[in-house]
């Protein structure tokens, strides 16, 4: 089984993209031959400074690799340096209907946030079905916000290998639903682009600061509390640490346990979770020779794939 996923070099990574996409990625690779890559393209969306790009696909292969990716199993690798996923994009942007990229959810939202729309932002989609078609992925582990570009890829792949034969597996996204959409400090959807995001490997006191600042409802500590389904310090807790969650939402529900108390649980948790990782990220950055090697090594090994693909995708379309 093929496994393929993406993240974007475009700002610090946090627990919303860890516990979202990155664990049970890590999890998913363990089953099949799994290529994991830092979409560095699909970043001159929204950055346009080169030496904070340059910065951002290490930090992002860093945090990788300390949460456990192993470059012996999986295919690492920076998207730009298998270009030809750029010369696919423009061969499947001709079979790529216009109202289907007017319907992105994550194209309008971005516009809607007021990030001015150019013709990359719009034609994301396409570049990202590129990447999971020209190495075959059968399996897409993503969080939510992501499945629509998944099933954008499968119309496109099946217009493609109707129209010239079929060249294209059909991918499928593999979503967890209890980490499919985890909210951030602020209860919208965690993400970079809101400022409201709990960073993987933000220090101590940061991470605090946020921690303690996550919005709750305000049942009094008294109260025996209702309504936990909401909850986000618990909501959390039930990913990162579940035994201790169970623990804390009867205290919470027999009343006379504040908020303020499964915060500072959630923070222990998460603190203990990525200690361990923190450690081995501190020791990678003293080697980013290392690291570079492992990207340059998942390089050659995507290359031979994707040169593969191309060579059907040019002869299918009749080019050369
Ligand atoms: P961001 O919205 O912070 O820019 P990305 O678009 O780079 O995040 O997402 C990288 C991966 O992490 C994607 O697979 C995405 O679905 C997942 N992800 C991002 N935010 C969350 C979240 N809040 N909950 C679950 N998964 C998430
Ligand atoms: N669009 C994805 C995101 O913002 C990143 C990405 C790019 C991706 N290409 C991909 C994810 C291919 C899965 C497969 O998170």
């Amino acid at each position: 089984m093929r496994i393929l996923s993406g993240i974007q070099p475009s700002g610090k990574l946090h627990i919303g993209n860890y516990f979202g996409m990155m664990r049970p990625a890590l999890e998913l690779a363990q089953t099949g031959e799994a290529f994991y890559f830092i979409a560095d393209y699909h970043s001159l969306t929204s950055v346009s400074n080169p030496a904070e790009l340059r910065q951002n696909v290490i930090d992002v292969a860093l945090d990788f690799l300390a949460c456990g990716l192993d470059p012996a199993k999986t295919v690492f690798y920076r998207q730009s340096d298998v270009p030809q996923v750029t010369e696919l994009t423009w061969i499947l942007a001709n079979v790529t209907p216009l109202p289907m990229l007017e319907n992105a959810h994550s194209y309008k939202d971005k516009t809607a946030q007021g990030l001015k729309p150019n013709a990359g932002l719009f034609t994301y989609p396409i570049l990202m079905a590129a990447d999971i078609l020209i190495v075959q992925g059968e399996r897409v582990p993503v969080g939510k916000d992501q499945k629509q570009h998944v099933e954008m890829t499968r119309d496109i792949a099946g217009t493609f290998n109707r129209q010239f034969g079929e060249v294209f597996v059909m991918p499928e996204s593999v979503i967890r639903a209890e980490v499919a959409t985890l909210p951030g400090t602020d209860g919208r959807k965690m993400s970079k682009s809101y400022g409201n995001t709990i960073e993987i490997f933000g220090d101590e006191k940061a991470t605090k600061k946020k921690v303690m600042g996550i919005v709750t409802d305000s049942q009094p500590v008294e109260a025996p509390k209702v309504n936990l389904e909401q909850n986000i310090p618990l909501q959390f807790l039930k990913v990162v640490a579940p035994t201790r969650a169970t623990e804390v939402e009867a205290k919470l529900v027999a009343g006379g346990y504040g908020y303020g108390e499964a915060k500072k649980e959630l923070l222990a948790a998460l603190l203990e979770h990525f200690t361990p990782y923190r450690q081995k990220r501190a020791e990678l950055a003293k080697n980013l020779d290392y690291v570079n090697d492992v990207l340059r090594q998942g390089a050659a090994r995507a290359n031979a794939v994707a040169d593969a693909t191309m060579k059907q995708v040019r002869e299918a379309v009749g080019l050369r």
